[in-house]
């Protein structure tokens, strides 16, 4: 099947390796593989020593142990290692969804959450996010209970969400599960952002803790910022639906790479450091932003996250984000990545918190708003 346009990704591969400043980046920053490794005793002559055969087909048994214990309920029985999240969502759309199924997806969204439903011939319905004028996200449960129909097969959910960082509250998580049980529905929760929580807001608790039709997807790209590994995983007490996602792996990636599964174990025995370091800097750069923001009142409205590595800042001109951003990276190469990218109008950009770089990133973009 050909799937429509990725915009975001076809944006990210035309700026994200020529702008020298990434300001909207959804990931933490990363590290060295040497870096990583003198976190374990002994892990550079083990990785050495690594054997570059084939690998198990669900993950490395000690890998899908290490990620269950990420979650309250789960042994790794629940996990399945992927190569990245896209193959999750790959996975869960190509293996449950037939045409005329209905979903309801989260919007806007990382596009692949929607639009692998819609190329399959779903029907797909858009559950809104909307902001305040002081840019706080909201998202209306009730919409959820009023657009259910009999063919409705899954829900789509993303929190922390990629792009407006809104975070679905426990007791909101807690409804959706019970309105997902009663309509008998899968719910698919995108978790790639989950252990980010900053500034003391609550542990989230996964949806594959709460819900037995549940399947929650994680990566070690973004919260442990090991993007290049390109190591994801689901997760889920539904033991049937793993299965049948393992039996469609084997048409996708088989299984996943032996250097970094034995890399992503080294990570995960050091999770605390890891995500530690990670919310420190994302805490850091909302200092900076909320001193950038008071700055320019004129130009830009913002609610920092409680979680996760991005926000969606409105701009409060009359220029089109699109416009805004193409102006300041071909002019001054600043990245951020604007809201026509997300389908989303042209009120908004994304901003991304994870980078050490931020405040070098800001001064780029306060030269560029001095200058216009
Ligand atoms: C919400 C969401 N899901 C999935 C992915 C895919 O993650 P990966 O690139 O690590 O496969 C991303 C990447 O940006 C994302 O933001």
């Amino acid at each position: 099947m050909k799937y429509t346009q990725f915009d975001l990704e076809v944006f990210f591969a035309k700026y994200e390796f020529s702008a020298p400043y990434l300001l909207c980046s959804s990931d933490c920053e990363a590290m060295s593989i040497g870096e990583l490794l003198s976190l374990d005793d002994g892990a550079i002559e083990d990785f050495h020593n690594h054997w570059l055969g084939y690998t198990e087909a669900p993950g490395d048994p000690e890998l899908r142990q290490l990620v269950a214990s990420r979650y309250n309920k789960l042994s790794d029985k629940n996990i399945i290692i992927l190569s990245g999240a896209q193959e999750g969502i790959q996975l869960f759309s190509q293996t449950l969804l037939q045409p005329d199924d209905h979903v309801i997806v989260m919007f806007p969204a990382y596009q692949s959450l929607y639009q692998m439903a819609t190329d399959i011939g779903c029907e797909v319905t858009h559950w809104r996010l909307a902001d305040n004028e002081e840019n706080v996200w909201s998202l209306d449960l009730d919409f959820l209970r009023d657009n259910i129909r009999e063919n409705t097969r899954a829900v789509f959910i993303n929190t922390p969400h990629n792009p407006t960082g809104f975070v679905v509250p426990d007791a909101m998580l807690e409804e959706i599960v019970t309105i997902c049980r009663d309509h008998n529905l899968y719910l698919f929760s995108d978790e790639v952002y989950r252990e980010l929580e900053v500034n003391d807001a609550p542990k989230a608790i996964s949806a594959a803790d709460k819900y037995e039709k549940a399947i929650a997807l994680g990566v070690m790209s973004k919260a442990y910022g090991l993007a290049g590994l390109r190591i994801g995983w689901v997760a889920s007490q539904d033991t049937d639906l793993l299965q049948e996602l393992l039996n469609q792996k084997f048409y996708t990636t088989i299984c996943n790479s032996a250097p970094s599964e034995f890399l992503a174990k080294v990570a995960l025995k050091n999770a605390d450091t890891l995500l530690d370091r990670n919310r420190t800097i994302i805490e850091s750069n909302i200092t900076s932003i909320n001193q950038f923001i008071t700055d320019y009142p004129n130009l830009f409205r913002w609610s920092p996250p409680q979680a996760g590595s991005i926000a969606f800042p409105r701009l409060v001109t009359e220029t089109s984000s699109e416009e805004f951003c193409i102006n300041l990276v071909e002019s001054h190469g600043v990245l951020l990545a604007p809201s026509t990218m997300f389908d989303f109008g042209t009120h908004h950009f994304r901003l991304g918190l994870g980078r050490k770089n931020l405040p070098e990133c800001l001064e780029h973009l306060a030269d560029f708003i001095e200058q216009t």
